[in-house]
């Protein structure tokens, strides 16, 4: 395929039709397009934009790059959710099965690290043994017979979103709406869904930190599910500092499965429990939100929500006692911490220099063929607005070797502010709900 001419008229403003943009994702998912024109067709389209008619078509190619998940009768209603990327995000390991347990059904397709935020998929692959490889055959009986699946992109499900979703991660282009619509509900339409859930961060540490954009991605996967007939709900959340405490792939499964047993930070539940009672609505298991949450709430108070998550890991080969004892976690050799150097109030934790510090330390990946150690990260103990006193702990450093644990604290000392008056009022964690009728403002 010549590609040239293409990525020259992207370049220069113009539009591809919707037979070009099937063949090129058909001819890259093949192998038929190198990287570097990829790469330079992907930079025009940051710069330029897609039009509505192009993003569908690319949506839609990227969705027929692999086949569909489908269910036969019977099965609950299949409704997952999706974010868009955060730090400290771990608000799928704990809805999945969470939402499974009230009895939706959950087949996830996740995405690995992507720039500063974390991949659910990097996170699961933390516990020893599991698989996130599932094929399609796999994946639809296990969510036959457990209501839930969370497993990656695989040759047969969105091939050409996982290869394009590498490659932006390591080409800086990762950043445009159109991309990141695509390549979200590309992989979520192929799950063969009754209803989707989006988590669209804003703020600092977000893809798109502006309000206004997070809200125009929103309204375009939002109408990108509807026109597919997936009924889908975004909700606009906080992402001005990181979701809960720990940052890193490892430490983060090891909060969400103190989360599942009803001791996870207020933040991250509220969250979970706010997209969880979406997802509840979708399927229509409850009539209106208090009920969806109180269901919600229960299943996490009964234990059937861990419960849930324990049969996950025994069904992907993991190991199951990961949730009785969470040091058979993978554990760094090194665990420091990083004080307050005065006292005074938290201003700020900026998400985005957490995250950057964790892909550093080993937590994520610069290039594609970078490993992962699971086990680096940080718990980051301070919030915005908290009283400090000088010598506080601030946060803990998990790190593999002395380089990691410095850079760690470079890194903590530039992110966590200290002022001496009390800073102004976070962002609200969950801002605006965003459906086929339009926008609400929540907060
Ligand atoms: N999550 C995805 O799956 N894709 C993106 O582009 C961003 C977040």
């Amino acid at each position: 395929m010549f590609v040239i001419p293409l990525i020259q008229r992207k370049r220069d403003g113009g539009s591809l039709t919707g037979d070009e943009w099937r063949a090129l994702v058909h001819a890259y998912a093949r192998g038929d397009v190198p990287d570097y024109q990829m790469s330079a067709l992907l930079m025009a389209v940051v710069c330029r934009g897609l039009e509505e008619h192009e993003l569908a078509a690319l949506t839609d190619a990227m969705c027929a790059s692999g086949a569909r998940l489908s269910f036969g009768p019977g099965v609950p209603p299949r409704i997952d959710k999706h974010s868009t990327g955060g730090v400290g995000d771990k608000v799928s390991l704990v809805l999945a099965p969470l939402a499974a347990s009230i009895g939706i059904a959950v087949p996830m397709i996740s995405g690995r690290g992507l720039g500063h935020t974390g991949g659910t998929l990097d996170k699961l692959l933390s516990i020893p043994g599991f698989r996130v490889d599932l094929s399609l055959d796999d994946a639809r009986r296990q969510v036959e017979r457990l209501g839930v699946a969370m497993l990656g992109q695989t040759e047969e499900i969105a091939p050409a979103d996982r290869k394009l979703y590498a490659l932006r991660d390591a080409t800086g282009t990762v950043e445009a709406i159109p991309l990141m619509a695509a390549s979200i509900m590309s992989k979520k339409l192929a799950e063969g869904l009754d209803g989707l859930v989006l988590d669209v961060k804003r703020g600092s540490g977000a893809f798109l930190p502006a309000v206004e954009d997070g809200l125009t991605l929103a309204r375009t996967m939002v109408r990108l599910g509807e026109e597919r007939h997936c009924p889908t709900v975004a909700l606009v959340t906080a992402m001005d500092r990181p979701l809960g405490r720990s940052c890193g792939n490892a430490l983060e499964v090891a909060e969400a499965i103190e989360a599942l047993r009803g001791h996870g930070p207020q933040d991250l539940m509220e969250v979970v429990l706010q997209l969880g009672g979406e997802m509840a609505l979708l399927a229509g298991l409850a009539d209106d939100r208090p009920a969806a949450r109180r269901r919600l709430e229960d299943a996490v108070a009964s234990g059937a929500a861990l419960e849930k998550l324990r049969a996950v890991v025994e069904a992907q080969g993991g190991d199951p006692l990961v949730l009785d004892e969470p040091g058979r976690l993978p554990r760094a050799p090194l665990i420091g911490e990083h004080l307050a150097p005065v006292a005074g109030h938290v201003a700020a934790v900026e998400p985005r220099v957490i995250g950057e510090a964790v892909v550093a330390m080993g937590g994520g990946r610069h290039v594609m063929e970078d490993p992962i150690d699971p086990a680096v990260g940080l718990v980051v103990r301070a919030r915005p607005g908290d009283r400090v006193e000088r010598g506080a702990v601030l946060a803990e450093i998990h790190a593999r070797d002395e380089r990691g644990m410095a850079l760690a604290r470079a890194s903590l000392a530039s992110a966590i502010a200290i002022g001496p008056e009390p800073p102004g009022a976070p962002l609200p964690l969950v801002s605006h709900r965003v459906t086929a009728s339009g926008v609400e403002a929540l907060a």
